[in-house]
C-alpha cells in the first residue's frame, strides 16, 4: 500500500535526520514524500540551506551531484545512481574540452544538466529558470559557449539578440519528442487554451507557445493568467502539481511524435520509487561521492550561478 510505504519513509527520515529533495518530474507518490519539491534551480538553492545531515535526492544523477558539490559535508543519497539524463549525456567532458579549446576567448555558460566534468570546464552554470539572466550578466561583447542544450541556447540567443554565442549540439530526448503537427491539431480543437512550453523543446514547437519558461515559471504563469485551459508541452510529471495547485483548471498534455511511447515522461526520473527510497534510507546507500579536486573545480561554476540566481 502506498500509504504504508510513505509512512515508513517518514519514520526513516526522522530516524536518519534526512530530507528528501524531489524534482517535479518524479512520480506523484514520490513527490508526495518530498520535504522540498522544485525545479532544477530551486533544488540547487534549497540544497544549500538544508540543515539535516542527509539529503536524499529524488531525481537524476546530475541533480544529486550538484547537491553534493554544494554540500560536501552532507551525506547525499541517490536511490538510482543509474538515473541519467539524455541532455547531460549528450555532452562528454573530453569532447567538450576539445570543443572549448577552439574558442579560447569565449566564456562557458552550461546548463546544470551536465556532468561534474563539464561543470569543471564551465565559467557559470544556469538552469532554464535563470539562463537569460546569466547570459545577460556577461558583457554584450563577450563571446559565449552555451552548452549542452541547443534548443535552450537558440531560444536565449533569440531573446538576447546575441550573435556571438556558439552552441553545443545537445538535446533532451523527452522535450524533443513533442509533435508540431499534433500540437497544431490540439490547438485547433481547444482554441481557448493557452499553450505552455519548456524551452528545451524544438524552436518550431516553442514558436507555438503563449508562454515559454522553466518548470517553475510555467506553474506560476498558469496560476496567474486569466485562462482555464492549458496545453502543456513539457514533461508530464508537472501535471500532478498543476492539478494540485489549480484543481479548477484543465491541463491537456501535448502529443508526442509517437503516441504509443509515453515519450513525454522522463523514464530516468521515474526510476525513483517509494520502494527504492526506503532501501536507500535503510542502508544509507548508494551515496554520491565526488573526489575533492573535481568537486572544487565544479563548485565555482555553480556558485557563480547561485550568486546570480
Ligand atoms: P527545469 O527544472 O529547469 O525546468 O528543467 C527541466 C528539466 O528537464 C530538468 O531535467
Ligand atoms: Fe534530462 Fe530531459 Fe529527463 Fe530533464 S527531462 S532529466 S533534461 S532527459
Amino acid at each position: 500500500m502506498v500509504e504504508n510505504l510513505q509512512a515508513r519513509i517518514a519514520e526513516l527520515k526522522r530516524a536518519k535526520n534526512a530530507v528528501i529533495l524531489a524534482h517535479y518530474y518524479c512520480t506523484p507518490e514520490v513527490q508526495a514524500v518530498a520535504d522540498f519539491l522544485g525545479d532544477s534551480l530551486a533544488l540547487s538553492l534549497q540544497a544549500q540551506s538544508v540543515e539535516a545531515d542527509v539529503i536524499l535526492f529524488a531525481g537524476v544523477n546530475f541533480m544529486a551531484e550538484t547537491a553534493k558539490v554544494l554540500c560536501p559535508e552532507k551525506r547525499v543519497l541517490i536511490p538510482r545512481p543509474d538515473a541519467g539524463c539524455s541532455l547531460a549525456e549528450s555532452c562528454d567532458a573530453k569532447d567538450f574540452a576539445a570543443f572549448k579549446a577552439q574558442y579560447p576567448n569565449h566564456k562557458v555558460v552550461s546548463y546544470v544538466n551536465t556532468t561534474v566534468g563539464v561543470k569543471a570546464l564551465t565559467d557559470i552554470c544556469c538552469t532554464s529558470s535563470n539562463a537569460l539572466e546569466v547570459v545577460e550578466s556577461l558583457p554584450k561583447d563577450q563571446p559565449i559557449i552555451f552548452a549542452p542544450d541547443r534548443n535552450l541556447g537558440s531560444y536565449i540567443q533569440k531573446l538576447t539578440g546575441r550573435t556571438n554565442m556558439v552552441l553545443w549540439d545537445g538535446a533532451c530526448l523527452v522535450h524533443e519528442a513533442f509533435s508540431l503537427e499534433g500540437l497544431k491539431r490540439l490547438k485547433e480543437a481547444h482554441p481557448e487554451a493557452k499553450v505552455v512550453v519548456h524551452p528545451e523543446c524544438k524552436a518550431e514547437v516553442v514558436a507555438e507557445a503563449d508562454f515559454a519558461g522553466s518548470t517553475a515559471a510555467i506553474l506560476t504563469y498558469c496560476g496567474q493568467v486569466d485562462a482555464t485551459e492549458f496545453i502543456v508541452v513539457t514533461e508530464a510529471g508537472i501535471l500532478a502539481e498543476m492539478k494540485k495547485r489549480m484543481p479548477e483548471k484543465t491541463f491537456i498534455p501535448a502529443p508526442t511524435e509517437d503516441p504509443t511511447c509515453r515519450c513525454n515522461e522522463c523514464k530516468e526520473m521515474k526510476k525513483v520509487t517509494l520502494e527504492n527510497i526506503i532501501t536507500t534510507l535503510e542502508e544509507m546507500a548508494p551515496e554520491v561521492l565526488i573526489d575533492e579536486q573535481t568537486r572544487k573545480a565544479a563548485e565555482s561554476a555553480i556558485l557563480n550561478m547561485v550568486k546570480n540566481k
